[in-house]
């Protein structure tokens, strides 16, 4: 197989690099096209190299900008360039605005299409990237589901494409991460007397006022708060003037690699964050987990007892910090692929593409 992968942003770099690899090992060729759309180097240089993903051979460039513009912009360019390199599919994972562009170019293009991490949803179209998971489902001709719960959903809004539940790549790549050994932070307190904290989410970020009282509570806590700024958190605190006050507990940090960012969440007292992508990554290393968020889609975590709600933060914030969730039974990797979804992503792409 001719497979055109598409990636964006720093989560499409981590889950990508285990099916990448596995590609390759089955002897097929890989073209990896990066949209663009996370340029700064803190978030690119997220791996280190070894870690199976190439250096992209199409650089589309795209940038920032509006969800149209972005979109638009990276669609135009995936189209173009599937339609030259005509790959047996174009493989993109994810809710990303570059997840979306390439669903739309590669239908643009004529050239099928597999969706990684199909079917997860929230349940609002208020969130940017449940839109683009429902189109870029919908669009696919071969859908990739994390676990059975997101096939299921998926398969009940009846798309025209293949739904196959294929397990979770990020799994996959924590594995990595725990072969190759992690990277190391300058600062790290005592193990379980802090917190790893990310905020990121335009919910959290783009709302006035919101982002500032997330900060305050956090920086309020009885415990020293790590905290590795996205650059879209770092420019939302600057605009809002929502610096945390020195003596508090917050410690800003820069965006760090994944092994160093999971050695961190590891010996955490607890994770407090917006992405599902640690939310996933606390549960599987038996991490308790507070979610800055109402609702989630990775319920799994929540049914398990390892994760709670805490969107309002405050007393919520504080409570799920004293008494952080543990639930009463080891985290079910199983239910995730058990670290074998790289391969079975190309199976499904194997069987379906002939
Ligand atoms: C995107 C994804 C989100 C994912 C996240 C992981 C969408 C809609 N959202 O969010 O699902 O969890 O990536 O990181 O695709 N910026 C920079 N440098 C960069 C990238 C972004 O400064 O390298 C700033 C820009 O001001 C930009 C803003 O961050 O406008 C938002 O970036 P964008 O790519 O729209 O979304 P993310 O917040 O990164």
């Amino acid at each position: 197989m001719r497979i055109l992968t598409a990636v964006g942003t720093r989560p499409q770099l981590v889950r990508g690099a285990p099916v990448s690899r596995a590609l390759r090992e089955a002897g097929h060729e890989e073209i990896l096209l990066h949209t663009g759309q996370h340029y700064d180097g803190a978030l690119t240089a997220i791996l280190p190299e070894g870690a199976g993903l190439p250096a992209p051979a199409v650089s589309l460039g795209v940038g920032s900008g509006s969800h149209g513009a972005q979109v638009a912009a990276a669609a135009r360019g995936i189209a173009e360039h599937a339609a030259r390199l005509l790959p047996d599919a174009v493989l993109v994972a994810g809710d990303t605005n570059s997840a979306l562009a390439a669903a739309l170019g590669a239908r643009a293009a004529g050239i099928p299409l597999v969706h990684g991490e199909a079917g997860v949803r929230l349940g609002s179209l208020e969130l940017p990237e449940e839109v683009n998971r429902i189109a870029a489902d919908h669009l696919a001709d071969l859908l990739l589901a994390p676990t059975a719960r997101a096939a299921a959903a998926a398969r009940a809004e009846k798309p025209r494409g293949r739904t196959v539940d294929a397990g979770d790549p990020l799994l996959d790549a924590l594995g990595d991460v725990a072969s190759r050994g992690e990277g190391t932070v300058a600062f790290e307190p005592p193990p379980g007397e802090f917190l790893l904290a990310t905020v990121h989410r335009a919910e959290n970020t783009d709302r006035p006022g919101r982002l500032a009282a997330l900060l305050r509570d956090l920086d309020a806590l009885r415990f020293p708060v790590l905290l590795p700024l996205h650059p879209r958190t770092r420019e939302a605190m600057r605009a809002g003037g929502a610096a945390p006050a020195e003596g508090g507990s917050l410690r800003l940090l820069e965006p760090m690699p994944h092994g160093a960012l999971l050695g961190l969440a590891r010996r955490a007292r607890a994770v407090v964050t917006d992405s599902g992508g640690l939310q996933r990554e606390a549960f599987w290393l038996g991490v308790p987990c507070v979610v800055l968020r109402y609702r989630c889609e990775w319920t799994e975590t929540v049914e398990a007892g390892w994760a709670v709600l805490a969107g309002g933060g405050g007393a919520d914030l504080r409570a799920a910090v004293e008494a952080p969730p543990r639930g009463e039974s080891a985290p079910d990797l199983g239910a995730f692929g058990g670290g074998t979804a790289a391969s079975r992503w190309v199976r499904a792409m194997e069987e379906f593409l002939g």
